[in-house]
């Protein structure tokens, strides 16, 4: 056979008949045509191998004069990334079987080769361990995208999709669109904003989730939604953050906590037997939200290790070492974690980052001690006495060896620095068991927090959320002892989901508003549409939204969200590729009713 001159269209003629990495030592002796990106190429003379990729793999290719002359010919052209078609008959590489390739004991003997186009040189290769930065390879992100970890998450993160279909639609959920363009919603970051053309003067605000809709469907009565839905926020990103991700976003009618988190470990199992094969056991671990402050000082525990924080204020109220005793005098906290073996693995400069990592989360110092067979040394035990020592060891477990590390502040600094200090301990010394998945609910959130600088309420879920109901009176009384039906699911120490029972009492919903310091006129502006709802017959509801991108990426061990989203924004909410935001023309701008102002003015095109 020949090669392909002639100007039909080959697809015309020739089908696809395998995928790349699916051939395997079954397909000897079939007749194959396969289409991909050549990977790499291999001119040894008497033959030419080139190994071609698709999404599901690599094959290695062999060229030979006595097989097909002109094909042979051609494939010493062939370059890197060439879209091509290969048809030939799969051989054994016998002796040659490369156990680290899944096609590894075939090769394709080709007698027919079609350039459908050839790549320009590529501005980096197609690898997974690559030099070139990831801002350099986002500019080019449909090259990346060429990347089998990239295809692999992604191909992973489908499949997700299919899975939370599947098992929703079969648990009597609805899929049901929301708009895009809407009101501000009341998920607390700024807004991304969309200027009305035929409203001069009016902004939609991109949703930054979907919560007031998936409560009016409860209200128009659709008993069980759920979207698999982009939601925006402007907030100042990190690795786990993105201004536009996506929600799997639900919402239930005549439901408890305890019904909701069923159908989430419901969904949950359902992914990784799914997509792992891996069976988790149900329910999960529950923790009160006190407690997993109490126990590791912040809401999102990593609970695959130990060294959690223990109190010892009470021991310390006469402390030799003052910072102590005047912290607890303030109405304040010590707290402190023990490091088992710590003393001999961490040296002074050790514990110098340590402090420097506590200082970043508002604490004033870190004390230290170093447990020894003779007792303490180093950091602050010269100024701490024998009972004081014999008290404290006995409270923290101590055995000689250890590192005890203490923070003395308010009860939210030295959660904070502890809380924070114990992830990287935990990971500096390999504590943590990288190929577990531990989730945890944490539940009885409060309903709200104070602002000291704003000196005001927060709702510390959001503002539709609902109280227990035996705490409906101390909402105007005493509203920091309010516990809220509100509930998060922590996988390996990040949140993948939150959620609540919601309120479904006008007059609740108002005692609420009024403590986040809402006048009525206010409230009626922001949400009047839902609290007019409210009063045509509401039923009891709650729901909750997991972080997709946040779920695969801990499923697939990718590092950042990036990698798990097709075509995601950098830490500045920029694309590199599309070069989005950009300026835009003075005449769109007018139609928009708008114009520039301040910083706005300096922007020059090429930095569009
Ligand atoms: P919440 O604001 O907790 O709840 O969001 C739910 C989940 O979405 C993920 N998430 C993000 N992922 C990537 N980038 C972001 N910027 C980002 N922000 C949040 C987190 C989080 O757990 N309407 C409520 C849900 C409800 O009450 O039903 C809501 O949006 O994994
Ligand atoms: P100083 O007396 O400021 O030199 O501090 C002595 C040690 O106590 C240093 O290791 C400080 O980091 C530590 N320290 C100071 N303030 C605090 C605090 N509030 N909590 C814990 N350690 C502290």
């Amino acid at each position: 056979m020949a090669v392909e001159t002639t100007p039909k269209n080959f697809l015309e003629t020739n089908k696809r008949s395998h995928m790349c990495g699916d051939l395997r030592a079954d397909h000897i002796g079939e007749r194959v045509t396969v289409f991909g990106w050549v990977d790499d190429t291999r001119d040894l003379g008497a033959m030419v191998f080139v190994t071609l990729r698709d999404r599901t793999g690599l094959i290695q290719v062999r060229f030979e004069p006595h097989i097909d002359e002109a094909s042979y010919d051609l494939s010493k052209t062939l370059r890197a990334e060439w879209c091509i078609a290969i048809q030939g008959t799969l051989g054994s590489r016998g002796e040659h079987t490369n156990d680290d390739m899944p096609t590894g004991a075939v090769e394709l003997l080709a007698d027919t080769v079609e350039v459908f186009s050839k790549s320009a040189v590529p501005p980096f290769p197609i690898r997974d361990e690559t030099e070139a930065g990831e801002m350099f390879r986002l500019e080019h992100r449909y090259l990346d995208l060429r990347r089998a970890s990239l295809q692999k998450t992604l191909i992973a993160r489908s499949k997700v999709n299919q899975i939370v279909r599947n098992y929703l639609t079969d648990n009597g959920f609805l899929e049901i669109e929301t708009p895009y363009l809407t009101k501000s919603t009341p998920e607390g970051a700024r807004d991304y904003l969309v200027p009305s053309r035929v409203n001069p003067g009016r902004f939609f605000a991109l949703p930054q989730s979907p919560q007031i809709f998936k409560q009016l469907l409860m209200i128009g009565g659709y008993d069980r939604y759920f979207q698999i839905v982009r939601c925006f926020r402007d907030e100042d990103l990190r690795a786990d953050r993105q201004p536009e991700f996506t929600q799997i976003d639900m919402e239930l009618s005549f439901v408890t906590v305890d019904d909701v988190i069923s159908v989430c470990e419901g969904m949950v199992t359902s992914i990784f037997s799914g997509l792992m094969g891996i069976e988790m056991s149900a329910p999960f671990q529950r923790m009160s939200y006190d407690e997993a402050m109490r126990r590791y000082g912040v809401d999102n525990p990593d609970v695959r290790f130990g060294l959690e924080l223990v109190d010892v204020s009470s021991i310390v109220e006469t402390s030799g070492f003052k910072v102590f005793a005047s912290t607890i005098e303030a109405g304040n906290v010590v707290r402190g974690i023990r490091v088992p073996g710590g003393a001999s693995k961490f040296s002074r400069k050790g514990i110098d980052g340590l402090e420097a990592k506590a200082r970043i989360y508002g604490a004033k110092g870190l004390a230290w001690a170093k447990v020894g067979d003779d007792g303490w040394t180093g950091g602050i035990s010269k100024f701490i006495g024998d009972d004081e020592r014999v008290a404290i060891a006995s409270e923290m477990g101590a055995e000689s060896g250890d590192l005890l590390l203490f923070v003395a502040d308010k009860e939210s600094v030295a959660c904070a620095a502890l809380g924070n200090l114990r992830k990287q301990i935990g990971a500096d010394l390999g504590l943590i068991d990288e190929d577990a998945f531990a989730f945890c609910w944490i539940i009885d959130f409060p309903m709200f927090d104070y602002d000291e600088e704003e000196e005001r309420y927060h709702a510390m879920h959001h503002p539709f959320t609902s109280p227990r109901a035996a705490d409906y009176d101390k909402v105007k009384t005493d509203p920091l002892g309010v516990r809220a039906q509100a509930y998060d699911l922590v996988l390996n120490g990040n949140e993948v989901a939150g959620g609540s029972i919601r309120i479904h009492k006008q007059d609740v919903q108002w005692s609420v508003f009024e403590q986040l310091g809402l006048t009525q006129e206010e409230a009626r502006e922001k949400f009047g549409f839902l609290l007019d709802a409210l009063t045509f017959g509401t039923p009891p509801h709650g729901g909750i939204a997991f972080g997709m991108d946040r779920l695969i990426m801990l499923l697939t061990g990718a590092k950042s969200l990036r990698d798990v989203i097709a075509f995601p924004k950098t830490q500045s909410a920029s694309d590199r590729m599309c070069k989005a935001p950009s300026i835009v023309d003075a005449d769109q701008l007018s139609e928009l009713h708008l114009a520039l102002a301040g910083r706005a003015l300096e922007t020059k095109p090429e930095e569009g």
